[in-house]
C-alpha cells in the first residue's frame, strides 16, 4: 500500500510516539504569544490509498444518486477494499478463550486519535508562571544546584529571558531577588525600599512590557540577616504580628511599583487579611493576593536557598512552615486564607504534595496554584543529565500531573522549556 499524507506531514510508525503528546500541545489561541514566532506542530494524518483504487481518488462516472442506488439494489455493488485479515499473533502464543468482559477500558486507548479525544486534562503555556532570580550585576550567574537557571542581571539578562518566555506564550513571571549582604538587617527593612531591586525591576519590566503579569514574593528572607521569613527575637522565636507589619509595607511597595499579584510565602498568621487592608488603604484594590496557603517545611527548597544565598543562619522554618506529615492542617490554612480575601491559593512543593492540591481544589472555588520547587526541578535535570530518565518527557508528565491534581497555574523553573515543547519547538 502506498502512503499518502495530508498537510505534507507524515508521522509514520517511526514518529508515532509523537502522538503521545498531542494533548500537551498548546491551545491554538495563545493570545499572549507573538503569532509569528509560535510554531505549532501540524495535525498529522496518514492516509493509505487502496490498491483497488490505483492509488488515486476514485473517478466519478456522472451517475445520479438514483442510478447509484438502483445499481446496488440490482446487485451490482461497486468494489471496496476486502474485509481486512485478522492480524496474526506470534508463533507460540497460547490459545485462550476470550475473557467474558463487558468492559475493556483498553478500547478507548487503542489509537492516538481516541487517546487525544478522551484526554481529561490539558496544559498550555498560559497555565505557567516563570520564577526568575535577579541580582544587581550585569552578567548572568549560573546557579550550580539548578542547571539552566541563572541569577539574571535585572537590566539585561532578565529582560531577554522575559522576551523569550513571551515568545512562547508565557506572560507571567515571579521575581526572586538576590540582595547584597550589606543591605540585610534583622528587621529586613530593605524589603520595602521603593528603590530596591524588586520595585526597580518591576518598573523596568512594566515600562517595556505593560501586559506582562508580575507576581512578587512577599517574605523577609532575602532581606533578613538571619535568613528567616520573619523577624527573629533574641530567644529564636519568629515574631508573627511584627513581621506581618513589615510584610504589609513590602506588599504595598511592590504594588506601588506595578506588581499585579503579591504572593506572601512567609506563612505568618493573618498576613493575607492584613496585606489586603494595607493594599486597599493605599488604593491598590486591583492588586491580587496569591497566598502560599499550604507551604511545607520542605527539604525540596535546598537549591533555591543556594540560588539566593538565603539559608537560615540558624534553626529551621518549622515554627511557621507546615509539617510535611500534615494533611488536615492544610484545610485550616485554606479556610483562613479564603476568609481573609486571598485571590489564589498556592500549594508548595508540588509533586510530592498532589493530595494537598486535590484537597484545596475540592474545598475551594478559588484558583489553585502549585509550585514545582527547586528540588523537584533539579532532580529531573540531574536524572536527565545522567541519562537515567528522559528529561523532557518527565518534565511534561510532572506538569500534567500537577494540572490533573487540580492546579490551575503552575510556578515552574521549566516554564520556558515546557512552553517551547508545547509549541513544538525542539531545542
Ligand atoms: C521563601 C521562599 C522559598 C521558596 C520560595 N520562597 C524558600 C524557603 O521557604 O526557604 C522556595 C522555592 C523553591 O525551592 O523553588 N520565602
Amino acid at each position: 500500500m502506498a502512503a499518502m499524507t495530508l498537510n505534507s506531514v507524515n508521522f509514520g510508525a517511526a514518529k508515532a510516539v509523537k502522538f503521545e503528546y498531542v494533548g500537551l500541545k498548546a491551545h491554538q489561541n495563545i493570545t499572549s504569544a507573538r503569532p509569528h514566532s509560535v510554531k505549532f506542530v501540524p495535525r498529522a494524518l496518514t492516509v493509505n490509498a487502496g490498491e483497488a483504487q490505483g492509488g488515486g481518488p476514485v473517478k466519478k462516472l456522472g451517475k445520479s444518486d438514483e442510478e447509484c442506488e438502483a445499481a446496488v439494489v440490482a446487485g451490482i455493488v461497486p468494489e471496496a477494499p476486502p474485509i481486512p485479515p485478522k492480524p496474526a499473533a506470534p508463533a507460540g502464543t497460547p490459545l485462550a478463550a476470550p475473557l467474558p468482559l463487558s468492559r475493556r477500558p483498553r478500547r478507548n486507548r487503542r489509537s492516538p486519535v481516541l487517546r487525544a479525544a478522551f484526554q481529561e486534562t490539558s496544559i498550555s503555556p498560559a497555565n505557567l508562571v516563570y520564577p526568575l532570580f535577579i541580582h544587581e550585576g550585569e552578567e548572568d550567574t549560573p546557579i550550580g544546584a539548578m542547571p539552566g537557571c541563572y541569577r539574571l542581571g535585572w537590566r539585561h539578562g532578565l529582560v531577554e529571558e522575559v522576551a523569550k518566555a513571551r515568545d512562547v506564550g508565557v506572560n507571567s513571571i515571579v521575581l526572586f531577588p538576590k540582595v547584597p549582604d550589606a543591605l540585610k538587617t534583622s528587621t529586613g527593612d530593605e524589603a520595602y525600599n521603593d528603590n530596591g531591586l524588586v520595585p526597580r525591576t518591576i518598573r523596568l519590566l512594566k515600562d517595556k512590557y505593560p501586559d506582562l503579569i508580575i507576581y512578587t514574593d512577599v517574605a523577609l528572607d532575602p532581606y533578613s540577616s538571619d535568613g528567616h521569613d520573619g523577624i527573629v527575637r533574641e530567644d529564636g522565636v519568629i515574631l508573627n504580628d511584627e513581621t506581618v507589619h513589615q510584610l504589609c509595607k513590602q506588599a504595598v511597595s511592590q504594588a506601588r511599583a506595578g506588581a499585579d499579584v503579591v504572593s506572601p510565602s512567609d506563612m505568618m498568621d493573618g498576613r493575607v487579611g492584613a496585606i489586603r487592608d494595607a493594599l486597599d488603604a493605599e488604593g491598590f484594590e486591583h492588586v491580587s493576593i496569591m497566598s502560599y496557603t499550604a507551604k511545607y517545611a520542605s527539604s525540596f527548597y535546598g537549591p533555591f536557598r543556594e540560588a539566593l544565598d538565603s539559608n537560615p543562619r540558624f534553626g529551621d522554618k518549622k515554627t511557621y512552615q507546615m509539617n510535611p506529615a500534615n494533611y488536615r492542617e492544610a484545610l485550616i490554612e485554606t479556610h483562613e486564607d479564603k476568609a481573609e480575601g486571598a485571590d489564589i491559593l498556592l500549594v508548595k512543593p508540588g509533586l510530592p504534595y498532589l493530595d494537598i492540591i486535590r484537597l484545596l481544589r475540592d474545598n475551594s472555588s478559588l484558583p489553585i496554584a502549585a509550585y514545582q520547587v527547586s528540588g523537584e526541578y533539579s532532580m529531573i535535570k540531574a536524572g536527565g543529565a545522567l541519562k537515567m530518565i528522559d528529561e523532557e518527557r518527565v518534565m511534561m508528565e510532572s506538569l500534567m500531573c500537577l494540572r490533573r491534581a487540580g492546579a490551575d497555574i503552575i510556578l515552574t523553573y521549566f516554564a520556558l522549556q515546557a512552553a517551547r515543547c508545547m509549541c513544538g519547538e525542539k531545542r
